[in-house]
């Protein structure tokens, strides 16, 4: 299959590479010249495991190409649209300028037998309402909704090794049929090993997306919830974790106690659902979400109250190290990084905070200049007077507590994630606290 991709930022840059890997002819588009030319040149713009040698061998392969000139997707039958939706400024509604910009800049180079395919997370009733924008401007390509579900971190073993393929289709057959068909090729070899396809209509597929972000970040603050409670009490979160995972009504995934979600996905995709719903006539049908972004967000602050009681109530002349910035380990992302909240926080109220992050220092640096940035967990920890683990990397996660306890002013440990051994770290001479555990 031909296929153009609009949209080369995280999403549409996997999404081109590992269609290439798997033998199609693949055009990314990108209206970021410096993004094209590095992808070009087999620079991969983010820190994603994986994704070099895939992005390397697909230029190699002669099968995928870069490009800012959006007439060439002339030449490509499926268009697919890879392009952001982040929150609104002032609302929290999702911003649909880019999908909007990339199918108007498409329409003047679409042929009535290419097919327009929509991958960004979008509100339901966005598809249809860009099937009447390509229908207003005389295109007759058909269009289908096509939900990706990849995970920061696993973001090509995702694309290519996907749990499920989801196919929103048009309502007229004709073009439903020709929608298929093109999709149907685009991922022969995954459905050849049965992947499970789901088939719906466009407001299933849509809906298919935001709901299981929705699910999960649900999870996620479900046990958030448990361990404030676990907290008034000296019950073990993680033990309970353990205990109701087991149950594979429940299961153990998405169960980890900690500072809670971030992401360029979970926090806005609640939050768009939610004014969707608002929109719709039904807020109350989505009211629970509210409880969850609140909960999550509780979650942060209360490090940054747990941090100041270690330090006997104040942050003046505190000195604190903050281990993780990226919002999840294997991911140079920051976008609403608990990490990145708590680590402002501190420093907004008044202590010395030096941050590392294995992979995010650079843009740490970039976009928060009043963090201090250490090369690694030890310079980070010279001279703190309490160190705070916030993103679960497993180079924190493998930290000698004895050693580290050697370059530190105080040995404090708040470990956001509970991923430290709590008996090994006393034993090492450390006040030790973890989020939902005695
Ligand atoms: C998510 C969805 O998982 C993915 O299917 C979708 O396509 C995009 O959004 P991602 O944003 O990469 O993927 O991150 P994810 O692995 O879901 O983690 C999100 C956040 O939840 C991270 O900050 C992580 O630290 C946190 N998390 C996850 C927990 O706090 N506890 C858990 O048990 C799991």
């Amino acid at each position: 299959m031909r296929i153009s991709i609009i949209g080369c930022g995280y999403l549409g840059a996997v999404y081109a590479a590992s269609m290439a890997s798997i033998g199609h002819d693949v055009l990314g588009l990108d209206v970021d010249q410096k993004k094209i030319d590095d992808l070009g040149q087999g620079i991969a713009p983010f820190h994603e495991p994986g994704f070099g040698k895939v992005l390397t061998e697909a230029l190699d392969s002669g099968r995928l190409r870069f490009s800012t000139d959006y007439s060439q997707a002339a030449d490509y039958t499926a268009h697919v649209i890879c392009v952001g939706t982040p929150q609104q400024i002032d609302s929290a509604g999702a911003d649909l300028t880019y999908v909007h910009a990339a199918v108007d800049s498409l329409i003047p180079h679409l042929a009535d037998d290419h097919v327009v395919l929509g991958r960004s997370t979008v509100p339901v009733g966005t598809a249809a309402s860009l099937l009447e924008r390509l229908r207003a401007a005389g295109v007759k390509s058909p269009l289908a909704w096509n939900p990706e579900f990849l995970r920061e971190g696993f973001a090509v073993k995702d694309t290519l090794h996907p749990d499920r393929i989801v196919y929103g289709l048009p309502e007229d057959p004709a073009e439903a049929a020709r929608a298929r068909e093109v999709l149907d090729e685009i991922y022969a070899p995954m459905l050849e090993v049965e992947t499970p396809l789901v088939v719906g209509n466009y407001a299933t597929a849509e809906l298919v997306k935001v709901s299981a972000n929705s699910f999960l970040a649900t999870k996620i603050s479900f046990i958030n919830a448990v361990a404030e409670v676990c907290e008034a009490t000296g019950a073990d979160v993680s033990v309970i974790a353990e205990a109701i995972g087991l149950d594979d009504r429940i299961g153990p995934k998405f169960l980890r106690a900690g500072i809670g979600f971030g992401g360029g996905c979970l926090p806005k995709d609640i939050r768009a659902f939610m004014a969707r719903a608002g929109e719709l006539g039904v807020t109350q049908a989505l009211g629970f979400l509210r409880e969850v972004d609140h909960v999550n967000n509780r979650r942060r602050d209360h490090v940054v109250n747990m941090t100041r009681k270690a330090l006997g109530g104040t942050f003046t002349g505190k000195r604190i190290a903050v281990l993780g910035a990226a919002f999840k380990p294997d991911s140079d992302d920051t976008r609403q990084s608990p990490a990145l909240y708590i680590a402002s926080k501190l420093s907004g109220r008044g202590a010395d905070v030096v941050v590392t992050d294995p992979a995010a220092n650079q843009r740490v640096h970039a976009e928060r200049p009043n963090l201090a940035v250490a090369e690694d967990a030890y310079a980070a920890a010279a001279g703190a007077d309490i160190v705070l683990l916030l993103t679960e990397w497993q180079e924190f996660k493998d930290l000698d507590p004895v050693k580290l306890a050697e370059v530190v002013a105080a040995p404090r440990m708040i470990d956001g994630r509970n991923v430290l051994d709590p008996a090994r770290w006393r034993a090492a001479g450390w006040d030790y606290q973890s989020m939902g555990r005695p």
